[in-house]
């Protein structure tokens, strides 16, 4: 597969067939998004896949987004709200454990940590957290193009309902963006409209 040729196949999907996905292409767009890049590789974010036909229907009651219902998968991307010196220790820990390392061996690196997340208020955290989860959206929606599989991105949802629903505030989460996945319906007159983007040489300048 092209790349260029996976990007210019996908587009927000509108509206879906009730044709579900093989777990298998589940799986591997959600390893990619795990594989996003992220600041200081400590992924101030966490994914809810949501399968359940009853919780979508109720996550979707009053939104214009019919696809947060329609769609049989639904990715919920959420950041962190709050992040302080545990946040740190446990990354640190987990860095450590998987490179086979003391913690001792990280000192300057968990310094630096704490000298910038530490010295950050809760609200500038948590919006350098939603950066980095957007960043896993885009890894998510290349993933799904490379496989075929269609996908929406969606600001477009109650993010105060959705914490409530998911149970993310307990877990110090807020909902920032989701993802439907599924397959196009052959009405969605979305499909056949020409992408529109920037000209190249208006967007990219050469210095
Ligand atoms: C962060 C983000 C939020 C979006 N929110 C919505 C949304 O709530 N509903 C929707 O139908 N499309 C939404 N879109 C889709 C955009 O409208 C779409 O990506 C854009 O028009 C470009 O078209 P294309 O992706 O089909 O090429 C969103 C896209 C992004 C990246």
């Amino acid at each position: 597969m092209d790349l260029i040729e996976d990007l210019k196949w996908r587009y927000a999907v509108k509206k879906y067939s009730d044709k579900t996905v093989d777990q298998a292409k589940i799986d591997r767009i959600l390893e990619a998004t795990n594989l996003s890049a992220s600041s200081a590789g400590m992924q101030p974010y966490r994914l809810f896949l949501v399968q359940d036909q009853e919780m979508k229907n109720k996550l979707g009651e009053g939104s214009f987004n019919g696809q947060i219902a329609e769609a049989p998968y639904l990715l919920v991307f959420a950041a962190y709200t709050s992040m302080g010196q545990q946040f740190v220790d446990n990354y640190i820990a987990h860095v450590a454990a998987e490179r086979e390392i003391p913690v001792s061996a990280l000192a300057d690196f968990k310094a630096s940590l704490e000298g910038y997340i530490l010295n950050r208020s809760d609200s500038e955290n948590f919006s350098w957290a939603t950066k980095q989860a957007y960043i896993a959206l885009g890894t998510a929606l290349i993933a799904a193009a490379e496989q075929r599989v269609d996908a929406t991105p969606m600001e477009g949802f109650d993010s105060e309902k959705f914490d409530e629903l998911l149970g993310l505030r307990k877990k110090g989460l807020k909902s920032v963006v989701i993802l439907s996945f599924g397959y196009r319906h052959e009405s969605d007159a979305f499909a056949g409209l020409k992408k529109v983007r920037a000209h190249q040489e208006e967007m990219v300048t050469l210095v």
